[in-house]
Order: C-alpha cells, then structure tokens, then sequence
C-alpha cells in the first residue's frame, strides 16, 4: 500500500547492513544543539588538527565526553586532556548523550553509552578523506553521527578502501547510525560547497558519537 506520511520527518532510510539514515531526526533538538556546540566550542576551541604524516586537516575539530578523539606526531588517539588547553575535554551536554542513545536504539542498537563526540566544522571546500573509524576498542558500539547545516555528501563504502561507494546527501538534522556489520566501513565527507544555512551561516557542523 501506498505510504502517503512515509517522507514525513523524521524518516528511516537503509543505508547498508546495519547502517541506517534518520532524516531529519535531530531537527526538534536543533536549538539546544548549537547552543551546546557554542557552548563546548567555548572551553575547547576549535582547531585544525595536524595528522601523523603533517598535514593540516581541513575541517577543524574539537570535542567533549571524557574523552577525545585528537592527533599527535605519533598517529591518532583519544586523550582524557585536550592537548591545547591542557584541561579536560568539557562535559557531553545532556541533550548530546540523549539524542545520541535515542537514535542508536531507533537504530536496533540497545544500551549505547557515548563517552566521547567529536564535533567537526566544515567550511566551504573541508573535506573528510575516505576512513575507517577503528581508533575505538568497543567495536560493538555504532557510531551515530549527527549533521547540522549547510548540507553535503557522505561517502559510504564497504570493508575495503576500493569498494564501490554510495553517495549521499546529509541535510540539517539528519543522522547516520552504522555498526554491526558496516561499524568499519569506510566513509567520508566530499568538498562542502559554499553556502548560507539560516542556523550555521556559513558552516557544516557534524557530531559523531563513539563508545572508545
Ligand atoms: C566522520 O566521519 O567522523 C564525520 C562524518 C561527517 O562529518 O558526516
Ligand atoms: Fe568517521
């Protein structure tokens, strides 16, 4: 039968096995999100984080939980301190963890607890290159990965590099939910295009949930 309400917000759309889209999941939340990215953005400043091999990345990155995701000469790690401020990581908003758990069970995924977000700001021409998120020791957990403002398209391939890739195009509130079977399939961000979103102004932000 014909769904006439099934493009109503939110939405759910397979991605891959074990992989799902909630579009438009994080729009009722909108308010107190950015107030708490201000908010976070606040005690750990953004940066343009430096990789192992001495690039600068292009989209710059801060976080909050008791622990985050960061780089050094050495590779990628999680660390209890940020390394510019030299205190701990703020707190994980409230409204953060809870959005976060709600969409990984929308996701069949019970009992997620987060203890680190990553929050990613992209400018017009950031980009994520193709990666796996394996720097974690709980495979068990998914990654829910939140998006607000200006929109852009998400790579989303298979177990190896070379795997033929979907394209897809994150929008203001949508979520991505993956683990199971794809928890370490690769993925990435293409050059965000230039824009002006109502909420962000010129800027793409994500939140990525992990449990290390
Ligand atoms: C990530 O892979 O950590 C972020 C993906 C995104 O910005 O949507
Ligand atoms: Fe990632």
């Amino acid at each position: 039968m014909l769904d006439l309400f099934a493009d109503t917000p939110p939405w759910q759309e397979p991605l891959a096995p074990g992989a799902v889209i909630l579009r438009r999941r994080a729009l009722a939340d909108m308010d107190s999100l950015m107030a708490g990215i201000r908010d976070v953005s606040a005690q750990s400043p953004f940066r343009r984080m430096i990789t192992p091999g001495g690039y600068t990345m292009s989209v710059a990155m801060t976080n909050c939980g008791n622990v985050g995701w960061t780089t050094d000469r050495h590779g990628y790690l999680y660390a209890g301190i940020d390394p510019q401020t030299q205190k701990p990581w703020p707190d994980m908003p409230e409204v953060f963890l809870v959005l976060a758990q709600v969409c990984a069970l929308e996701a069949g995924y019970v009992d997620f607890r987060p203890d680190a977000c990553l929050v990613n700001r992209y400018a017009p021409g950031a980009k994520l290159s193709l990666h796996q998120d394996k720097d974690e020791q709980t495979l068990s957990a998914p990654i829910v990965s939140v998006s607000l403002g200006l929109p852009a398209v998400f790579q989303f391939g298979g177990l190896k590099r070379n795997d033929p890739l979907q394209r897809v195009l994150l929008e203001h509130g949508d979520v991505v939910v993956w683990g199971g079977e794809s928890r370490l399939f690769y993925h990435g961000i293409q050059p965000l295009k230039e824009g002006q979103h109502p909420v962000t102004g010129a800027f793409r932000y994500n939140l990525t949930f992990r449990h290390t």
